[in-house]
């Protein structure tokens, strides 16, 4: 055997030979790694003391965080997921379009994306991988909500809130079982998080709809149990 040939086909071969049995009925699961929760934004019009302004929107920015997920296989291929996280904090921007202040922070907001999901698992409870794809409910839970020194700046001290979401989760994804215990995870997770948001100041109040229907990346490390 040609030497250089000889390292990839030992790993291929290793890859190859893996009879980790995964994922079989009764099994519990729990995964930990890093989630982007990246918001595909978009809003309505800022409103102004009634007065939609033209042109103007709202834009949410992304963050990272530790996402964790327990997740119980019901049968070899169904299992029921929860995905919980530490508090994912985005920066708010908004737009003021004829308002005429160009794009200004407008604030930033804390939330939490309590996920349950069912997921159904694809190859049989032999193969080390398993790809799998989910659906379920999210509930986004906003704390923290303030106002950003630049927009204060122009309306004097304000309050933001920004209404919880309940919406549809979807998620694809694998898990790769390097041996009883220990796998390997990647996903992508979409969330339907739609909110309403209000500011208001002493002597204004500005409202936005805003759907911020992230994409979520995430890669973990997972261990049977
Ligand atoms: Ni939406």
């Amino acid at each position: 055997m040609n030497v250089r040939m000889g390292l990839p086909v030992l790993c291929l071969a290793t890859l190859g030979a893996e009879s980790a049995v995964a994922h079989e009925a009764g099994d519990l699961i729990l995964r930990a790694g890093v989630s982007v929760v990246a918001p595909d934004t978009s809003s309505s019009q800022l409103v102004l003391d009634g007065s939609p302004i033209g042109g103007s929107s709202a834009d949410v920015g992304d963050n990272a965080q530790l996402g964790l997920t327990v997740l119980y296989m019901m049968t070899d291929q169904w299992g029921v997921e929860v995905l919980a996280s530490t508090p994912f904090s985005h920066d708010i921007e908004a737009d003021t379009g004829d308002l005429g202040l160009g794009i200004v922070d407008a604030g930033k907001t804390k939330h939490l994306p309590p996920t349950v999901s069912l997921k159904y698992f694809f190859s049989s409870s032999e193969s080390a991988w398993r790809p799998y794809v989910g659906a379920g409910l999210n509930y986004t839970l906003f704390f923290d909500d303030s106002v950003a020194a630049q927009l204060e700046g122009v309306l004097g001290t304000g309050t933001l809130s920004l209404d919880n979401s309940l919406g549809l989760a979807l998620q694809a994804g694998f898990d790769y079982q390097f041996n009883d215990n220990l796998m390997l995870n990647a996903s992508l997770r979409w969330m339907d998080i739609d909110t309403d948001a209000e500011f208001v100041f002493d002597a204004n109040r500005i409202t936005t709809e805003v759907e911020i229907d992230p994409w979520i990346p995430t890669v973990s490390l997972g261990w049977k149990f």
